[in-house]
């Protein structure tokens, strides 16, 4: 993309006309994607609500349809405040773009969908967050789209599941909920070996936690409703592209290197490939997200709610750094609690996963982590319902500390033994550590699990 075209037109000479390649992700979160305007002057990002956008002329508006000239024409294909979070989200992962969704649900489908067809296939993790998992094993599987689950542990079963239908690799940067750390790089190896992408939902560790393109990933999905909003108070989504794949290398992707009959014979390769005669080079894949599916099944999100991502991102960094500081706490706390018979961090050193984690995750392996409390079931509905600060709920990563019993509520949907190969254990608490004061997190999950004990005593459990 040009320079100019990422940035927009500085309204003043070093007032924000600056090369954003040489800032780091803390920097561009603040300032990458938002150049104020010269008529208002306005400082943030302003909400643009507006579900269309008046065309100069005929000429402009047939131009616009061709893809000749960029620029706005309806809200489910582009918008001024939503652009901004896009290239935010690009500029913090030095990646190619962004196209923002409506969920991270939304986010995750339109990645695989746009490049599988019925009697396809894709490799996925089967450690996975419940919905993702779900997805995959219900709605795409009655598309004809084949998701084959394999023990991420192992580089080597990905490569084992492929064969030439199968169209990428899929796989959670920490496995939700158990928190396992898997080899991403050695994972992107094998999908480049074969020629298809490596797509990882990083929502649980966004930058400056881990960037997975600087490790072989190829596409980074978000749903920005986590710790990228940090408040807890909207949906959303994101995939971000690096932009160097070559859809055209292996012929497997006939949808983007082929005329697209749903868009007038577009060719995305031809306009926006990975090379010198695009228009603007590394787009392609992302286009036929925004030209295809997001056309068609419009999943766009609101301008608004792009708006909070915006002063979510902002602050992203620092927040960031104080729940993973926070969630080291608490698993060191909870491994040394009576009550707690086994924690799942790779932060801690015991973790199978501890020195992955280290290599990948410097700043700390996010804030979300699973415990085994002492009396099975019982004790940790007991647990659950004696947290006082610990909010209850379905959600991970607001700034709030928040808990869940995994196996009736996120992963309640799976059999038990999907549920066991998901990693979830009909005991397993899971925590989201927020950043309230760490004296008051600990205080409360200490009276909670002492409660739950009383309930294991009376219950005559061990
Ligand atoms: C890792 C992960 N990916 C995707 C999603 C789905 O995102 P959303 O709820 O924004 O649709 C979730 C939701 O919990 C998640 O935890």
């Amino acid at each position: 993309m040009e320079k100019a075209e990422r940035s927009g037109e500085a309204v003043d000479a070093g007032m924000t006309d600056f090369d954003l390649e040489h800032y780091s992700p803390d920097t561009l979160a603040l300032h990458a994607g938002h150049t104020p305007d010269k008529d208002t002057l306005s400082r943030a990002v302003p909400i643009y609500q507006t579900s269309s956008y008046l065309f100069r002329d005929t000429e402009h508006a047939a131009d616009l349809f061709d893809l000749k000239q960029s620029g706005n024409i309806y809200t489910r294909l582009s918008n001024p405040t939503t652009d901004a979070l896009e290239k935010r989200l690009a500029a913090m992962h030095g990646a190619a773009g962004a196209v923002a969704t409506a969920s991270g649900m939304a986010a995750i489908f339109y990645a695989v969908a746009t490049i599988t067809s019925a009697g396809q296939n894709f490799v996925t993790g089967d450690k996975l967050y419940g919905g993702t998992y779900t997805q995959f094993c219900f709605p795409l599987k009655r598309f004809g789209i084949e998701a084959r689950f394999v023990d991420s542990r192992d580089p080597a079963n990905f490569e084992r599941a492929i064969d030439e239908n199968t169209r990428l690799l899929y796989t959670e940067s920490i496995g939700n909920p158990k928190g396992n750390v898997d080899d991403i790089s050695e994972i992107a190896e094998v999908a480049h070996r074969h020629g298809i992408p490596f797509i990882v939902d990083n929502t649980v560790t966004p930058p400056p936690l881990f960037n997975p393109l600087e490790h072989g990933v190829d596409i980074v999905i978000y749903s920005l409703t986590k710790m990228i909003g940090g408040h807890g108070t909207s949906i959303g989504g994101a995939v971000v592209d690096k932009g160097d794949f070559d859809w055209q290398a292996s012929g497997r992707y006939p949808e983007i290197t082929e005329p697209d009959l749903a868009y007038h014979g577009v060719n995305f390769w031809e306009m926006f490939g990975a090379h010198e005669r695009a228009v603007s080079p590394g787009l392609a894949y992302l286009q036929k997200i925004r030209l295809g599916l997001m056309r068609d099944l419009g999943a766009a999100p609101s301008p608004f709610n792009s708006w909070l991502f915006i002063q979510g991102l902002e602050t992203l960094p620092l927040r960031a750094r104080a729940h993973t500081a926070n969630a080291l706490e608490v698993a060191r706390f909870l491994r040394g609690h009576p009550a707690v018979a086994s924690v799942d961090y790779a932060g801690l050193p015991e973790s199978p996963d501890h020195e992955r984690a280290l290599r990948y995750f410097p700043l700390g392996p996010g804030a979300v982590l699973g415990f085994e409390v002492r009396g099975g079931q019982a004790a940790g509905r007991r647990f659950i319902e004696s947290v006082k600060l610990a909010s209850h709920v379905a959600n991970i990563l607001d700034a709030k500390t928040l808990v869940i019993h995994p196996a009736s509520t996120t992963h309640g949907q799976l059999t038990p033994e999907e549920q066991l190969q998901a990693g979830v254990t009909p005991g397993l608490v899971r925590i989201s550590v927020g950043i309230e004061n760490i004296e008051d997190i600990l205080g409360d999950l200490d009276q909670a699990l002492r409660a739950s004990q009383e309930e294991a005593a009376a219950s005559g459990a061990s």
